[in-house]
């Protein structure tokens, strides 16, 4: 088990476009496993390969308390979206910071997953918030990114007296 270190916002590593995966091999698989291992571990729901540090397009999410329904997507791209639902995120790179954002209630989504096998999956809920979030991260996006210029102020302010009472 390999846990990775998660890239804290405003961290500009965060703002990488990923670029698409060429070959589902078993580097790809590893970075899956060790994927799936930090998010468990943080613990979080979804977790993008950029925040890993690692810009190439994977994403792990599991919203199973269990911890035993990982859904993986390789190349993940929304092929349709539908209706507006606001719901309330947070992120393993902003820690300790919701924030209410709006977005397509409902989604498709079409992937690889972890066998390099093309699957079309139709998303609602909590599930594609997730998708909708993680996918973000793929393209250098912070869900922060969508608050007014005084909240992003308000946070990086929280954060770093956050960082201070840690060190
Ligand atoms: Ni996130």
């Amino acid at each position: 088990m390999a846990l990775l270190p998660i890239l804290q916002y405003p961290d500009p590593k965060l703002y990488t476009v990923a670029a698409p995966v060429t070959a589902v091999d078993e580097d790809i698989r590893r970075l899956i496993k060790d994927m799936a291992d930090t998010m468990y571990a943080a613990p979080g729901v979804g977790l993008a390969a950029t925040q890993v540090n690692d810009h190439r397009r994977v994403i792990v999410i599991d919203l199973s308390e269990s911890h035993d329904h990982l859904q993986v997507f390789i190349n993940p791209e929304i092929v349709a979206r539908s209706g507006v639902a606001t719901c309330e995120e947070g992120c393993l790179s902003v820690p300790g910071i919701f924030e209410k954002v709006a977005r397509a209630e409902r989604i498709t989504v079409r992937a690889l997953d972890g066998r390099g096998e093309s699957f079309t999956l139709e998303a609602e809920g909590l599930l594609a918030v997730c998708v909708q979030h993680e996918i973000d991260h793929l393209e250098g996006k912070v869900f922060v990114d969508y608050l007014s210029r005084l909240k992003q102020q308000r946070i990086l302010a929280r954060l770093k007296k956050q960082k201070r009472q840690i060190l």
